[in-house]
C-alpha cells in the first residue's frame, strides 16, 4: 500500500493508472475508521482495479471549532485497517497541501443544503464539495463511494457532479450498523459509556417511526418521534424530519413511496445522525 501526502505525486499515480487502462474507486474519509469505512473500500475493490483513500480531516466543513478540535485522529490504526483490506493508495495531506491559501469557493445547492443538516449546520455541505470537488480533481476516480449514513451529503454530492459535469460515478453504499443497530460513526468513539448503552435507541425509535408509517400521517409519526425523546435523559433530540428522499423537502399528510425519516440527536456532548427509508 501506498502513502502519498502530496497532490502531486497522488494525481500523477491516477494519471498513470488511467492511461494504463486501469479503473480507480476512490473513498473519501476523514479518519477514526470503523467497519463502515471498511465495507466501503471492499466494495470499491470489487469494482475497480485500483482503491484510494483519503485521509484528511477536512477544517472548513466544521462549523463548530470544538467538533473539529476533538474529531478522532487514529492515523496508525486507520492505516493497518486499509492495508488489511487491499487498500491501494492512501491519499493523507496535510492542510497546507489543501488549502495553500483561503479559499472563498462557494456552491449553490438551491434548497437541498437549506434543510437539516444545512439548516443545522451553516456552511457545512459547502465545505464538503469544495474538499470533495479537489479530492476528485487529485485523485481522478472512476467511481466515488459514499454511505447512506450522510444521506443529505450524498445527495449534495451527486448535485455536484451533476452541476460542475464531473466524470465520476456516485455509489450509494447502506448504513453499516453495530449489532445493536446503532449506525456506525467515528463521532461514536468520543461516546460516554453510559451514551453508547442509550445510542441504539435513536435506530430502535426509527424502526418504530416505520412500522407506523403506512397508517400514520408525516405529522402523526413526527409528534410520535419527539414524544419518545421527550424526557429522555441521555439523548436530546435536535430535528426529526419526513423528507423525500430525492429533494430533501419535507413531506406533509399521508407518507408517499420514498420518503424517509432523518433525525439528528446529541448523546452528551456527541452529535449523531442517522435515516431509515419509512415507505
Ligand atoms: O463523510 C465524510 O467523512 C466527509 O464529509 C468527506 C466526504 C470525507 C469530506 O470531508
Amino acid at each position: 500500500m501506498k502513502l502519498f501526502e502530496t497532490i502531486t505525486e497522488t494525481r500523477s499515480f491516477s494519471e498513470k493508472a488511467r492511461i494504463s487502462g486501469k479503473t480507480i474507486g476512490f473513498v473519501p474519509t476523514m479518519g477514526a475508521l470503523h467497519e463502515g469505512h471498511l465495507s466501503l473500500v471492499r466494495k470499491a475493490k470489487s469494482a475497480n482495479d485500483l482503491v484510494i483513500v483519503s485521509i484528511f480531516v477536512n477544517p472548513i466543513q466544521f462549523n463548530n471549532p470544538e467538533d473539529l478540535k476533538k474529531y478522532p485522529r487514529t492515523l496508525d490504526k486507520d492505516l493497518e485497517m486499509l492495508e488489511s483490506v487491499g487498500c491501494d493508495v492512501v491519499f493523507c495531506p496535510g492542510e497546507k497541501e489543501m488549502y495553500p491559501e483561503k479559499t472563498n469557493k462557494s456552491y449553490d445547492f438551491g434548497t437541498l443544503a437549506t434543510v437539516m443538516e444545512g439548516a443545522f449546520r451553516p456552511g457545512h455541505f459547502n465545505g464538503v464539495a469544495i474538499v470533495v470537488h479537489k479530492l476528485f480533481d487529485i485523485t481522478l476516480p472512476h467511481k466515488a463511494y459514499f454511505g447512506e449514513k450522510d444521506y443529505q451529503q450524498l445527495q449534495i454530492i451527486r448535485a455536484l457532479v451533476r452541476n460542475e459535469k464531473l466524470d465520476v460515478e456516485i455509489v450509494p453504499c447502506p448504513i453499516s450498523r453495530e449489532t445493536d443497530g446503532l449506525a456506525r460513526s467515528s463521532r461514536n468513539e468520543r461516546l460516554t459509556p453510559q451514551c453508547r448503552r442509550a445510542a441504539p435507541y435513536i435506530h430502535m425509535v426509527l424502526e418504530e417511526a416505520k412500522s407506523l408509517a403506512p397508517a400514520h400521517t408525516a405529522e402523526q409519526i413526527i409528534r410520535f418521534v419527539s414524544m419518545k425523546f421527550k424526557d429522555h435523559p441521555l439523548l436530546k433530540l435536535e430535528y426529526f424530519s419526513i423528507a423525500s428522499s430525492e429533494t430533501l423537502q419535507p413531506v406533509s399528510g399521508v407518507i408517499l413511496p420514498g420518503s424517509y425519516g432523518f433525525i439528528a440527536v446529541f448523546a452528551g456532548e456527541i452529535r449523531l445522525i442517522d435515516n431509515i427509508k419509512l415507505i
